[in-house]
């Protein structure tokens, strides 16, 4: 991992290979190692940069609120301190999608695509965004390791479980690991989030849409409705999957980031 300075604080990051970039924006609460599967596959012909966000994994903690904007602020920083200057795909879960809608408002110049799995475009109901401040609050007064146990169950497909139980206990040791203070930080800067939807229309950025079937956060359904609203946008269903769709059926993710790279580099 390198450490970059961005923004009076350092991150940790993953660059690797060479090639046509793709940065990889772990989700919620998370860190870079999500991305395993996908970095062993296209670190041979791109430069895969696969950071941890500010407040997770190795990189500096900050306290407070952290919005997605300032996590996007972050990732062009990042960019620039690592000299990509060539568009980027960005590849996004969940609160990486969050990210990734502020990265493609505010930076769509250094966008070559977008890769959006398992997120949504709408903001937190009142009672969604309460859930989070409840949860900011119970992480520093409870530890990582009970927002674990309260988020896990709906991560994964039951099909998961059932193959390969290592997958989630890996998962429950890297939330139990990350900062309360980092955690609490993007759970209220996530209830902040603003509605993306009235943008989806505009954005002409090619866009792959990636839903694991058994998804209950971020529904294949839902995500349906994202594709169908964005002009240039299409929605891989992937099977025996649910929210953390690229670590469950690698195979199948992986295949359709494959397609969907070929289908603006050949
Ligand atoms: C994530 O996987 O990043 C979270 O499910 C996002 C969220 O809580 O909305």
């Amino acid at each position: 991992m390198k450490e970059i300075t961005v923004n009076g604080i350092t991150l940790a990051v993953h660059d690797e290979g060479t090639g046509p970039p793709i940065l990889f924006v772990h989700g919620f609460p998370l860190s870079h190692s999500m991305w395993q599967p996908q970095v062993f596959t296209f670190a041979g012909d791109h430069r895969v940069i696969v950071p941890d966000l500010r407040g997770f994994g190795e990189s500096d903690v900050t306290e407070g609120t952290v919005t997605m904007e300032q996590h996007a602020d972050d990732l062009l920083a990042l960019l620039d301190e690592l000299n990509v200057n060539e568009p980027v795909v960005l590849c996004g879960l969940s609160m990486g999608g969050y990210i990734a809608w502020q990265f493609q408002q505010k930076y769509a110049d250094r966008l070559r695509a977008l890769i959006l799995c398992d997120t949504r475009a709408i903001a937190d109901t009142p009672e969604g965004a309460e859930n989070r401040q409840r949860l900011a609050k119970m992480v520093i007064e409870n530890g990582s390791a009970a927002v674990a146990s309260a988020m896990l169950p709906n991560l994964f497909s039951p099909a998961t479980g059932d193959r390969d139980q290592s997958v989630i206990d890996e998962l429950r040791q890297t939330i139990a690991a990350t900062s309360p203070q980092g955690i609490a930080a993007a759970s209220l800067g996530m209830a902040e989030r603003p509605d993306v939807t009235p943008l989806l229309s505009s954005i002409e950025t090619p866009t792959l849409l990636i839903v694991g079937e058994d998804d209950g956060i971020s529904t294949p359904e839902e995500m349906k409705t994202i594709a169908d609203a964005m002009p240039n946008a299409r929605l891989e269903v992937i099977p025996k999957a649910g929210h953390m769709s690229p670590l469950e059926n690698p195979k199948s993710v992986n295949a359709a980031i494959h397609g969907f790279l070929q289908s603006f580099t050949s």
